[in-house]
Order: C-alpha cells, then structure tokens, then sequence
C-alpha cells in the first residue's frame, strides 16, 4: 500500500519551477538519484549535516534511504538544475504505530540556490505530500546557531517545539544546541495551497 503511495505521487511529477531565469526540475526520489545525492551531500558545509540524524555523506546510508523509499515509509524530492541536484525534500513516516501520525521532514538546497524561494517550494510540495500519507504534525531538527533556517521554518509555518542542550557535535569536538520545529499538518491545512508558489 506504501509503495502505491510512492506510484501515486509520482504521477504529479517531474515539475518545473522557474526561480527568476533559473529553470529547476523536480522529480520523485529513486535509485537513480543515489549518486547526485552523495556528492550533493559531499558539497555541503558539515554545519547543513549536524542537524540529520543520519550521515547523508555515507554510501551506504544513502542506499538505506533508497531501501526506504522503495517501501514507502520515506517519500522524497529531488531539484535538478541542468542535470546537477540542486535540493532535495523528504518527509518519513515514524515506524512506531502509536507516533504514526508524526512525520519527520527533512529540507536541503545547495547553497547558490538559496534564498530564491526553492526551500519554500520544496517544503510546499512535501507538505502535501505528508497529506497524502495521512500524517498529522510534521518535525524539523536543525542546530540552534543556524538562524538563516529557522527563520525560514519559521516563515514556512513551523514553531520551535523543543531545545536539546549540547546535542550534536561538530569534527571538531564542538557541541551544539539542537532545536526541534513543528508544524500541524490539520490545523495549517489549505496554508500553501499552490505547491508550486514562489
Ligand atoms: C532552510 C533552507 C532549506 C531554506 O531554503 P531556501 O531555498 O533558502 O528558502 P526560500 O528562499 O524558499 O525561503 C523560505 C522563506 O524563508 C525566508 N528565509 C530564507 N532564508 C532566510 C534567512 N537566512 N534569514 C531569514 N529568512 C530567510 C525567506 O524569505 C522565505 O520567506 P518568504 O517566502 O515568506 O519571503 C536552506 O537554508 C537550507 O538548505 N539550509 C540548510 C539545511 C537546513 O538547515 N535545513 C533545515 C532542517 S530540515
């Protein structure tokens, strides 16, 4: 049934974007996208990876995100801008029965696309995805002192829900603060109606 989910989504894409002369395509995630997300991921600077609980840099982790995606308990996007992965969203459903309503989303765009409305974008269309999958109130995790992204959660909708003290820690032996946004799903319901709305 999960993976009829996955079918079902994947018959509203690939979309276009236009962000201001810059054409972008989005694209359901698959086993296709493993490579462009590694060295995606490898590009980043590690202050846009302390917050993921998983280390997207690792091959084997992204296969995992595949495996996942192929069972249907993670859905995910991916933007290309002339072929090179530009951005990614994903949303992944708790496995536990009792926090099934929650679901945990994940949002990256590459630097020298942010800031142009791509972030809203992709958070719009996952956010209707995360619908369709039934889940009531979405999660974001992202390190205290990133303010540029929680200001963006924040304008997307979200509201900081809790603050983990000393949580994650940085190659140098740094620790940082991890702030947890949630949004709800219901109560925001009709919010971004045009996903694809810049
Ligand atoms: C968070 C992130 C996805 C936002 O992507 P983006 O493409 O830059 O976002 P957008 O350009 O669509 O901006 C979304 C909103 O946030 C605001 N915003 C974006 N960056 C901002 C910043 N640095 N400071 C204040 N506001 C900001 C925008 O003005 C916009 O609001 P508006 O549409 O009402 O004007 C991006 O910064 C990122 O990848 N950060 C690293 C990863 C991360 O921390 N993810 C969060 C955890 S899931």
């Amino acid at each position: 049934m999960a993976t009829n989910m996955t079918e079902e989504v994947a018959q509203d894409y690939p979309r276009l974007i236009d962000l201001g002369g810059a054409e972008v395509e989005v694209r359901v995630m698959g086993a296709d996208d493993r490579l462009p997300v590694l060295k995606f991921a490898r590009s980043l600077p590690e202050q846009d990876l302390l917050f993921l609980r998983i280390d997207i840099t690792d091959a084997g982790i992204v296969d995992g995100w595949v495996a996942n995606i192929k069972d249907g308990a993670t859905l995910s996007i991916v933007a290309y801008a002339a072929e090179e992965l530009v951005g990614y969203a994903t949303v992944e459903r708790n496995p536990l029965r009792w926090t099934r309503r929650v679901g945990e989303i994940r949002v990256n765009v590459a630097p020298s696309f942010r800031a142009r409305g791509l972030g809203r974008s992709l958070t719009a269309q996952i956010f209707d995805i995360a619908r369709a999958m039934g889940l009531k109130k979405l999660v974001a995790h992202m390190t205290a002192d990133q303010a540029g992204a929680q200001a963006a959660f924040k304008r997307l909708g979200f509201v900081p829900e809790a603050l983990l003290a000393d949580h994650v820690e940085d190659r140098d032996g740094e620790a940082h603060d991890l702030v947890i946004m949630s949004y709800d799903v219901e109560g925001h319901s009709g919010q971004m109606d045009d996903p694809l709305r810049i």
